[in-house]
């Protein structure tokens, strides 16, 4: 048995803009009804931020949240790390407002940008620094305002998204290099640039000197989805020779509850294992799976030593699974 150094969760935090938008509400704005957005994606209401309520300030808030959470300061941490598509700015990132409201210094600070698979991509890389000593302590937040980068007179679109930001504190903790350690355990990250006009913003810094709005082709993403979630949740599993049926929980995406259940059922995972939180939070990208942690770990269910597997896609697509032991 060798020693290795886990990256293990110290404290989670969350954040939601105080306004919730009903799928009524939306009825009244677009042709759509609740009795749609239900059925077909399993949304009934999505929170929104404030005028002048940034990504950064959610991204702030659920860090305090998690800090706090840890018993942990805003200077204990050395890597702050925000995956997002949706950042205050062009640039600087997001990551340096946030460290400049947390008051923090000197410290390695960057945004992860890979669409609703940003919050696996930047935990694998927040894993990665920890583990190979470049730092002790990370933040690792998934915040975003897709509000911001909506065609709200786009009924396939507007009604499935909706702002928020959760938060992980990270840190370096030797383990024994069994499966039995906490922490991050196992990891596959992939994507796939032939399929990057299916979900797209049309609009960047580069193309057009706009913001630009989103765009999604939204059937070729589901069928995409589903296929590439049960492979991509089979090989980290697989990393660390078990199944998918062996884990505790399952924290996808949350995108559209016809694909988690598709999903789940393929990995052979029991509704009672699945983490849901569509219902109310609908689709926030790169926040939704920090967002669904600590709503599990809120209520309960989500208890140390536990195992998580969490499995993302999104545009590029980009997309990964990740094996963590609460
Ligand atoms: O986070 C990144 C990953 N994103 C995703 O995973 C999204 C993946 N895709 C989806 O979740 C689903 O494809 C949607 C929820 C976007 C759409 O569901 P669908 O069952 O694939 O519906 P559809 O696009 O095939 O549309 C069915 C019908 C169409 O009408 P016709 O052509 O059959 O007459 C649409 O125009 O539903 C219509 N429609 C709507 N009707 C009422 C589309 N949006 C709406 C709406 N309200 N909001």
């Amino acid at each position: 048995m060798s020693s290795c150094v886990r990256a293990v969760v110290r404290g989670v935090g969350a954040r939601l803009p105080e306004r919730i938008v009903t799928n009524d509400e939306l009825s009244e704005r677009v042709d759509t009804s609740d009795r749609w957005i239900r059925e077909r994606t399993g949304i009934h209401q999505r929170h929104i931020a404030a005028e002048g309520e940034l990504t950064s300030d959610l991204a702030v808030a659920a860090a305090r949240r998690a800090l706090e959470r840890a018993g942990r300061r805003p200077e204990d941490v050395d890597l702050l790390l925000v995956a997002t598509s949706t950042p205050d700015n062009t640039f600087p990132a997001t990551a340096t407002a946030v460290q400049r409201k947390l008051g923090i210094g000197p410290a390695m600070a960057f945004d992860m940008q890979a669409v609703c698979a940003g919050y696996v991509y930047a935990l694998t890389m927040a894993e990665a620094l920890l583990c190979c000593g470049r730092a002790r302590r990370a933040l690792v937040i998934g915040a975003e305002t897709f509000s911001r980068i909506l065609d709200w007179e786009d009924r396939a679109t507007c009604v499935l998204f909706g702002d928020g930001a959760g938060a992980l504190l990270l840190e370096a903790e030797e383990g024994t290099g069994t499966m039995l350690d906490r922490g991050i355990l196992a990891a596959t990250l992939s994507a796939d640039g032939r399929h990057y006009e299916h979900l797209y913003v049309d609009g960047g810094p580069s193309s057009s000197g706009t913001v630009g709005h989103l765009r999604m082709n939204g059937r070729e993403v589901f069928r995409h989805a589903v296929a590439v979630l049960v492979s991509s949740a089979h090989r980290a599993c697989a990393d660390l020779g078990i199944t998918p049926a062996e884990i505790d929980w399952f924290v996808p995406h949350q995108a559209n509850r016809r694909i988690i259940e598709a999903v789940a059922k393929r990995l052979e995972i029991p509704a009672e294992r699945v983490v849901a939180t569509v219902d109310r939070h609908a689709n926030t990208s790169a926040a939704s799976i920090p967002l669904a942690l600590e709503h599990a770990w809120r209520e309960g269910r989500l208890r140390p030593g536990d195992l998580v597997l969490a499995s993302a896609i999104g545009g590029g697509f980009a997309w990964g699974s990740l094996l963590l032991r609460w």
